[in-house]
């Protein structure tokens, strides 16, 4: 329990405001920065505590900081969401409903899942983060995204302290984004998600990639060795941030119009491409790879040496100098292709 001081009034608080904080174990490009303040919260009290101690600063809703670039300190509140529980509050023969707290680790979920092997969430297997931060971008792997299992989530109001519930209408979900991410934009904090699993599930093992590895791992399909599958692919080909840092794709895979890709399909047959609805879905890792990019090392960061799509700092990098070389390969990739990269990390 710490008491602050609001004028002649000691107020009992059930949250700690730390100053100078340090964030480096918080967020998975282990960044060397500090928060001004910082707080945990567990539940809508302790979140109202710690936004009325907020009041008037930049405040930043932190998870497992697996999806943002610090590029300075944080001159302001970062609130840790800690909101705990999976609680299952429906089932019948066929689906189980989890409710399940904003501040649960996402691939804990998974695993809580698929040992019940109950399907739907094992292609998002070893996704690093939160729970809470899983519907802002609609995170997805291996041809499934968040979308698929959604039914709603709750999210308290910050102008209005009321919390509210969002079905999946209204989350407006795309490929890497939400409502969250658009005009709702700083508005809420996620508190809980629901997701409906299946008892009867129907696997999706459609990327190559997870046939191939359940091959060589001589297993049939099942919710237990999909999962096994994937989490033995993402690892062969994605940097562990406990080794290097990393925030995974830093880009988003662009989608680009007709005219474009068949001016850059006729130059480059074997390009990797996938139909959208907008158009065509191009590899932005190919793309930055032919821009002569891949593996490369600036003293400390640079580009994944098998995934040119992951920026990272394999010492101590600033968020600066990763950000400035996002803006090289942005303009690279422009200048060779025509084609515009959009950041899939949140700058802070
Ligand atoms: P944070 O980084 O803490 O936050 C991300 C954003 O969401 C911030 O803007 C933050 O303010 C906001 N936010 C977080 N929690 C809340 C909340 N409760 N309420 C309101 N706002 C909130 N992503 C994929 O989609 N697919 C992948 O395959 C994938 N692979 C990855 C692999 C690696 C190695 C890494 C490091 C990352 C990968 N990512 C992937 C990105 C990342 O795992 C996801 O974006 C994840 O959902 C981020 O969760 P987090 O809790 O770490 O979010
Ligand atoms: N490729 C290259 N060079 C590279 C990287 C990729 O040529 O350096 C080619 C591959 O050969 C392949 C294509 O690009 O033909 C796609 O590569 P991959 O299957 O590795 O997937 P990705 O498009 O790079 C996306 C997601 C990942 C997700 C995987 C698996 C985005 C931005 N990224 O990566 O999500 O895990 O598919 O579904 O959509 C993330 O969002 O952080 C993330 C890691």
């Amino acid at each position: 329990m710490v008491e602050r001081n609001r004028g002649l009034i000691f107020v009992p608080m059930s949250i700690t405001i730390d100053r100078h904080y340090p964030l480096q174990a918080l967020n998975t490009f282990g960044l060397d920065v500090r928060a001004e303040r910082f707080c945990r919260f567990h539940d809508v009290e302790s979140l109202k505590e710690a936004l009325e101690a907020a009041q008037g600063l930049p405040k930043l809703i932190l998870g497992g900081g697996s999806n943002v670039l610090f590029t300075s300190d944080f001159q302001g509140t970062v609130l840790k969401n800690e909101v705990k529980g999976i609680t299952q509050i429906y089932q019948d023969g066929s689906c189980v409903r989890l409710e399940v707290g904003a501040g649960e680790v996402w691939h804990d979920l998974v695993l809580h899942t698929v040992e019940h092997g109950w399907g739907g969430l094992e292609n998002m297997s070893l996704i690093p983060g939160s729970c809470g931060a899983a519907p802002m971008q609609n995170i997805g792997a291996y041809g499934v995204e968040m979308k698929d299992t959604f039914l709603k989530l709750k999210a308290y109001h910050i102008q209005s302290g009321e919390v509210h519930e969002f079905t999946k209408e209204q989350c407006e979900f795309g490929y890497r984004e939400s409502v969250f991410k658009r005009k709702l934009k700083g508005q809420y904090v996620i508190l809980s998600i629901t997701v409906q699993v299946s008892k009867d599930p129907i696997l999706n093992t459609s990327y190559g990639a997870i046939e191939k590895e359940l091959e060589v791992m001589g297993a049939k399909s099942t919710v237990q060795s999909v999962s096994e599958a994937v989490i033995r692919i993402r690892q062969s080909k994605l940097p562990d941030p406990a080794v290097i840092g990393n925030a995974g794709s830093f880009f988003k895979n662009p989608v680009i119009d007709a005219t474009l890709f068949n001016e850059i399909i006729q130059a480059h047959p074997d390009m990797p491409h996938y139909p959208a609805p907008e158009g065509h879905k191009l590899a932005a890792g190919w793309l930055i790879e032919q821009c002569g990019w891949k593996g490369k090392d600036l003293g400390g960061y640079g580009v994944h040496d098998r995934q040119a799509l992951v920026l990272v700092n394999r010492g101590q990098a600033t968020g600066k100098a990763i950000y400035a070389l996002s803006e090289e390969i942005i303009r690279s990739v422009k200048g060779q292709f025509g084609v515009d990269l959009e950041r899939e990390v949140n700058i802070v």
